[in-house]
């Protein structure tokens, strides 16, 4: 039977860049979803290009989910009342900029006009969710849903709850996330960074101090990545690699487990980027590298990569599943 368009709203707070990627998310499954901004024609510009991203997805073969660009896009709606917008909404995604003042008054301003239903997520990719749900009323259906750009091509989605974030609220935002194709992952709790920007923080740490040190320049530590570790991180995680450049785990704890220790115990401070004596030179290589002018056209060449990637990745993971 051929699936149809649903009845259950979703509203989206903030149209830009992300606003927009969700909104499409959660059409290709058929959500009513209405985009509501704070600049009216932020609103219109972002129908206007969504239909432009959806017909051109459609051309090329990537639209996401089974129903065709027309019918997807007539799932979305704009509006410049935020309580019509997330008016008997099952779900609502803010958007709006990184900014804890705003966030928290566009979740007070959400408080006012939700019912006790409607689950609360916040786009944020650096705020706890406690700073701006703490004094809410319906604080217990706050919780974040920190995506990567571009989502559309990057399934993964942190689920971040606050301290009073109630369970159910957390595990149907998983499901949520799961039914419009995304890959989440459920943190048992708040953490500062999350757990995605801990790990790039992790990494962008230990280049920065290579590059500092004169071990390297900045064009063979990024290639470290892009053509060495990068390659199999983009199928396999640092713990399943680990497991795998053994014979088992516990084979790799034994063969190299003293030998991590020690290399990482020289890994030394943690760099401040803004006071570094090194931050001339890398600024320097980077826009050498790709001058500043030149962004949008290399920020268009990475999406194409991951278009082609995750296409290859869904052919591989059916291929391994179906073995
Ligand atoms: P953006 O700056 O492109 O768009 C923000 C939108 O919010 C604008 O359209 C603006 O008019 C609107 N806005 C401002 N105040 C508002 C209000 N009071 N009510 C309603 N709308 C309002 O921002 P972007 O890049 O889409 O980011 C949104 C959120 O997503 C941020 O929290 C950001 O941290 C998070 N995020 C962004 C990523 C990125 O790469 N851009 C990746 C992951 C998360």
């Amino acid at each position: 039977m051929a699936p149809k368009l649903k009845t259950e709203k979703v509203g989206i707070v903030g149209s830009g860049l992300i606003g927009r990627s969700w909104a499409m998310l959660f059409a290709s499954v058929g959500y009513q979803v209405t985009i509501f901004d704070i600049i009216p024609k932020q609103v219109s510009d972002a129908l206007e290009d969504i239909k432009v991203q959806l017909k051109t997805l459609e051309k090329d073969g990537l639209l996401r989910g089974s129903f065709n660009a027309d019918e997807q896009f007539s799932c979305i709606k704009g509006s410049t009342d935020l309580a019509v917008a997330v008016k008997d909404a099952i779900f609502v995604q803010e958007c709006v900029p990184e900014n804890l003042d705003l966030k928290k008054k566009v979740f007070q301003d959400l408080d006012k006009v939700v019912d006790d239903k409607t689950i609360l997520s916040s786009s944020t990719s650096t705020t706890l969710p406690s700073l701006f749900s703490a004094d809410l009323k319906h604080r217990s259906q706050v919780v974040v849903s920190h995506p990567v750009n571009p989502p559309y091509y990057v399934p993964l989605v942190e689920i971040v709850p606050a301290p009073w974030t109630k369970p159910e609220v957390a595990k149907k935002t998983r499901e949520i996330m799961i039914e419009i194709g995304q890959e989440p992952v459920s943190l048992s709790r708040e953490i500062d960074g999350f757990v995605l920007n801990r790990i790039q923080y992790a990494i962008l740490n230990e280049v920065w101090r290579l590059v500092d040190d004169k071990v390297v320049d900045v064009k063979d530590v990024d290639k470290v990545i892009s053509e060495g570790l990068g390659m199999r991180y983009a199928f396999l995680g640092s713990l399943e690699t680990a497991h795998l450049n053994a014979e088992g785990m516990k084979s790799y704890i034994e063969r190299y487990g003293d030998t991590i220790h020690s290399v990482s115990n020289t890994f030394g401070e943690t760099p401040r980027m803004t006071t570094s004596k090194s931050a001339d030179t890398i600024c320097a290589q980077l826009n050498a590298m790709v001058p500043l002018e030149r962004l949008p056209e290399r920020r268009a060449w990475r999406d194409a990569c991951l278009t082609r990637l995750a296409l290859l990745k869904k052919e591989m993971n059916t291929k391994y599943k179906k073995n």
